[in-house]
């Protein structure tokens, strides 16, 4: 098989523990299949600053730029959340490497597990038929525009452009093509300019698929409809700023944010991680739940076209799920740990 170079970015806080797990996964399909898999370990984040001095290290860029895959574990630190003068921050290395390798669509499916339903806050009767995905832009919008700091005041812009849009959109409509034929744009564009410049360009786009029915929500609304009605979903697409908290949203429904796994795409870069942040709170305990990782390894080697690994994975994590061999953030009794 072709020689596939993944990099091996863990970062911060459960970061390191839930990609341990992960490269373990690799391994284990590595020697199954033969894959061909080579793994080079890179640093970033606050785990980067420390050593480094800076949030994303070139020789980390490089490493990026060369692999055929990124996997990423997770970015940031206390000691720099309160602090808002701090000049250098680890997010600025995650936002850095999106920037810098064009990932601009994140993928984020968010599909339950029927055993685990009774673990949501949500009924179950609710959480019947929920298979939804959100394409959240991930290089402009509100992140990325100018930033000002006065002493009194301080600002961030949100500003999109017309290819920025376009080019997001066309991947979420290419993906509810194949899935349920549904696309639902999610903006505040009974107030903001740049979602209304969102609305048209996804209103013009909508002809050249027109066996997609597309469906406008205010992002208020929309965080309502997804707890209230969450099965109307099939692909969301949003800007980077909604998409960011209406991610950790639909995680809920599932039943723990340690289960929702995503993909970033770009020119010619992927990279997979876990939607969940570094939890430092658990760091260093070996209790944080590795299946987000593993899932996103999975959406990994079904890009790959590694059909059968990447079944195997699914499997293994339904065996796992049906016999309760859970974290403490899925199970009372008896968890087990993250290693
Ligand atoms: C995410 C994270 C990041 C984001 C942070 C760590 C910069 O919350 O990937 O959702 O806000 O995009
Ligand atoms: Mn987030």
């Amino acid at each position: 098989m072709d020689l596939k170079k993944i990099a091996v970015l863990a970062g911060d806080g459960i970061g390191p523990e839930v990609i341990a797990q992960g490269l373990k996964t690799i391994e284990a399909l590595n020697k199954k299949y033969d894959l061909n898999i080579e793994l080079e370990n890179h640093l970033i984040g606050a785990t980067a600053i420390f050593k480094t001095g800076q949030a994303l290290p070139t020789s980390t860029l490089d490493g990026c730029l060369k692999a055929d895959a990124i996997l990423l574990g997770a970015i940031g630190d206390p000691s720099f959340d309160n602090n808002p003068d701090a000049l250098i921050r680890p997010e600025q290395g995650l936002l850095a490497l999106r920037k810098e390798l064009q990932l601009f669509a994140n993928i984020r499916p968010v599909k339950l597990f029927p055993s685990l339903s009774y673990l949501s806050v949500i009924k179950e009767q609710v959480l019947q038929n929920v298979d939804l995905v959100i394409y959240r832009e991930l290089t402009g919008g509100i992140y990325f525009g100018q930033k000002e700091k006065n002493t009194h005041s301080a600002s961030d812009l949100c500003i999109y452009h017309d290819y920025e849009i376009e080019r997001i959109a066309k991947l979420a409509f290419e993906a509810a093509q194949k899935r349920k034929r549904k696309l639902t744009l999610v903006d505040k564009a009974n107030v903001l300019e740049s979602s209304r410049l969102w609305r048209r360009i996804v209103q013009e786009m909508s002809t050249d698929f027109p066996d997609v029915t597309v469906d406008y929500l205010f992002v208020d609304n929309a965080t309502m409809q997804l707890i209230l009605n969450p099965s109307q979903f099939d692909v969301i697409l949003t800007s980077n700023m909604f998409g960011d908290i209406i991610s950790d949203e639909a995680s809920v429904l599932g039943g723990s944010l340690g289960m929702l796994p995503s993909a970033s795409k770009g020119k010619n870069s992927k990279l997979y991680e876990p939607v969940h942040g570094s939890y430092p709170q658990a760091a260093g305990k070996d209790i944080a739940n590795p299946l987000a990782t593993i899932l996103s390894i999975e959406m990994m080697f079904r890009d790959f076209n590694l059909v059968a690994p990447a079944n195997d994975i699914l499997s293994a994590v339904e065996h796992c799920i049906d016999q309760g061999i859970l974290t403490q953030d899925l199970i009372r009794t008896n968890p087990v740990k993250c290693s």
